[in-house]
């Protein structure tokens, strides 16, 4: 009678510590992706996450990443976090199947330091009229687009071709850079429509059915000191109210700088690594079936010697 109970109450406790749940994993409040698309520091979607730099830019709804500007919210192709690029799509301009009216494309004075449109995209302004200071005093501002010419456009799509006049001709067109729409708006330029291509140095002698359209950013990353909070397994963000740079360790824990080695075995142990760098080895989880079947063993011993 004795013997049982205390076998049945050994077990139980054995049972509980072997079970016992791992710790919630779960690392931050800043969610890491939206749709197919990661963020990642600089960027963040809750208020607090990323740089302040760039608070409020992205939003998500869901299923869709979306960049807020002055003159709309344009979907979010993709992020490069290696050659820190953003790649945007303006649902309201033309490309090579669909001609939409002109719409201004305009980022703000902030935005234009933090990501202005990389080098590497350009902006083509179509029908323009021969007024336009693109064709007049700012000539100089169309170039030559990796060798295409506007006539090159203008025939190979069929939204272009229907710009062309009821007399047969085609407006003159101007690629140019984002800078020229930044100080002339579409309205000044005098151009009925617009669109933007990137990834120009692949455009050589490829025709513009098979260009990619959009606008590709080009971002610098704030020195903040983000890398070392996440070497330590950190995410970075800030305070809301001082701005100041903020590394979330866990959903309990926040520090200023990074989260420490002590912070980093924890996190590794509850992972499933085996690898987590301590010399010794010792599990520091679960006990391995072998050492339950030790204790169950030395157990059985002790209190078979006590009966005895
Ligand atoms: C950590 O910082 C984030 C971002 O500011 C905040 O949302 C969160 O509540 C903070 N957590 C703790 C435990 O202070
Ligand atoms: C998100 O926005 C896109 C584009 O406007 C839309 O197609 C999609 O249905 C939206 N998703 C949700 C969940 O509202
Ligand atoms: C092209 O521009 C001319 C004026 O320059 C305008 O009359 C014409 O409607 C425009 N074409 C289209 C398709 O909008
Ligand atoms: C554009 O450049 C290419 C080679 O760089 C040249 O062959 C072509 O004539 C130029 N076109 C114009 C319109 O300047
Ligand atoms: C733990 O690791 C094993 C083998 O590496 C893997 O099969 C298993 O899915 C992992 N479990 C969890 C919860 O990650």
């Amino acid at each position: 009678m004795q013997l049982s109970f205390t076998l049945v109450l050994l077990f139980s406790l054995l049972l509980l510590t072997s079970l016992h749940p791992k710790q919630a994993q779960t690392l931050s409040t800043c969610r890491d992706t939206c749709g197919t698309v990661g963020i990642k520091y600089p960027f963040g979607l809750d208020d607090g996450c990323g740089a302040p730099e760039y608070r409020n830019m992205l939003t998500c709804n869901a299923t869709d990443l979306f960049f807020q500007t002055p003159s709309g919210l344009y979907r979010v192709r993709s992020i490069d976090y290696d050659k820190r690029t953003v790649v945007i799509f303006d649902p309201g301009m033309s490309t090579c199947n669909l001609l939409q009216p002109r719409h201004d494309f305009s980022l703000s004075d902030t935005q234009v330091l933090l990501l202005p449109p990389s080098s590497d995209s350009a902006f083509a302004l179509l029908n323009c009229s021969a007024d336009s200071p693109v064709l007049n005093r700012y000539k100089s501002l169309c170039s030559n687009f990796s060798g295409h010419s506007c006539d090159e456009l203008y025939t190979s799509c069929a939204a272009f071709r229907l710009l062309r006049s009821v007399t047969g001709v085609y407006q003159p067109c101007c690629f140019t850079e984002y800078s020229t729409l930044r100080y002339m708006s579409m309205n000044i330029l005098d151009c009925t429509h617009y669109t933007t291509v990137y990834g120009l140095d692949d455009l050589k002698g490829v025709g513009p059915v098979d260009w990619t359209y959009g606008i590709e950013l080009s971002y610098g990353v704030p020195d903040a000191g983000c890398e070392h909070c996440e070497r330590t397994g950190g995410t970075c963000g800030f305070n809301t109210e001082t701005q100041g740079m903020i590394c979330m360790c866990s959903s309990m824990m926040n520090t200023t700088r990074d989260c420490g080695k002590a912070y980093q075995l924890q996190q590794c142990l509850n992972s499933n690594s085996s690898d987590c760098g301590n010399p010794s080895g010792s599990e520091g989880r679960r006990p391995s079936p072998m050492t339950l079947f030790h204790v169950v063993i030395l157990v059985f011993g002790l209190v078979l010697g006590n009966i005895l």
